[in-house]
């Protein structure tokens, strides 16, 4: 590497960093690439700040800085936003992983409430961040990209969608089109955004052992066949993801743009 000797000499963010799923591992796997500027968030106030413990402990020259709160609001989100700006003065690598599973209902027995509650966070919540990262970017000097040879980078987002937001599933109708809407989201936000030097990809993780799917009795049964329909009949492991989230943040990925990547053993 000529210019640096990290791929992430700038800034990340990592969204639904607490507990033990996705965002927790995308934190770790920052920190572990040498990225020494690392914000993260989340609703869990008390796992959020254990993730903050555990990166700094295991990667001493980084340094966390966390906020909790709920990403379907826009006064925390530009808040938060905001503040990790005057902290760490930009904003290069967004993985908005925040996102909960929808009542496991058919759309007759959805209720309004459940239906608002999953887009509210899914949906709205990734496009509020989405929107308060990309604001930030536009704004800020590029960075060059890790061998000088390809063009410097303004910034770089990816959403986690779901592989739910390609396919449909029983009983997810509001889980699942509340996915797709990141995809859109996605793909529409890295066409506007390309004159700008940003790019914005999306995750579409298959099963996924995390928390979010093993917490739930009925939720652990209702998905794990779902793992065994995958040629690779596994489930994936969060570290699996962050490493996907970490390439499309780099500048290895400089060509890649509005891309929906599958991560999901096939
Ligand atoms: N685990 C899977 O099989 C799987 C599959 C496809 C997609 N995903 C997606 O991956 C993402 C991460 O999920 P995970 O599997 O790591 O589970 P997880 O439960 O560990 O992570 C989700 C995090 O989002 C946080 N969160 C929930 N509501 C929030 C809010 N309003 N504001 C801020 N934070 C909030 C939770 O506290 C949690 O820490 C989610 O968007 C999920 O939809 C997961």
């Amino acid at each position: 590497m000529a210019a640096s000797q990290t791929l992430f000499p700038g800034v990340a963010l990592v969204t639904g960093a607490a507990g033990s799923g996705i965002g927790n591992a995308t934190a770790h796997a920052f920190a572990e690439a040498g990225c020494t500027r690392i914000a993260i968030t989340d609703i869990n106030p008390t796992t959020l700040e254990s993730t903050k413990k555990s990166v700094e402990e295991k990667f001493p020259k980084s340094q966390v800085f966390a906020l909790a709160g709920d990403i379907s609001s826009s006064e925390f989100v530009d808040n938060f936003i905001a503040q990790v700006v005057q902290k760490f003065s930009r904003l290069d690598y967004c993985v908005n992983c925040a996102g909960v599973l929808g009542p496991g209902k058919d759309s007759t027995t959805t209720s309004i409430e459940e239906f608002d509650r999953v887009n509210a966070v899914n949906y709205r919540g990734c496009w509020l961040t989405s929107r308060a990262q990309l604001k930030t970017m536009v704004d800020q000097e590029p960075l060059a990209s890790h061998d000088g040879l390809r063009p410097a980078q303004r910034g770089a987002i990816v959403n986690i969608a779901s592989q739910l937001g390609i396919v449909g599933r029983p009983n997810a109708a509001a889980y699942c089109a509340s996915k797709a809407a990141v995809i859109g989201l996605t793909r529409s936000d890295a066409i506007d955004y390309s004159a700008h030097a940003i790019r914005v990809n999306c995750i579409c993780p298959g099963v996924i052992e995390t928390p979010f799917i093993m917490t739930r009795e009925e939720d652990k049964q209702a998905i794990l066949p779902f793992a065994n329909i995958a040629p690779m009949k596994r489930m994936g492991q969060p570290y699996e993801v962050a490493d996907a989230a970490l390439f499309l943040c780099s500048t290895k990925a400089s060509f890649v743009q509005g891309h929906a990547m599958t991560v999901d053993g096939g």
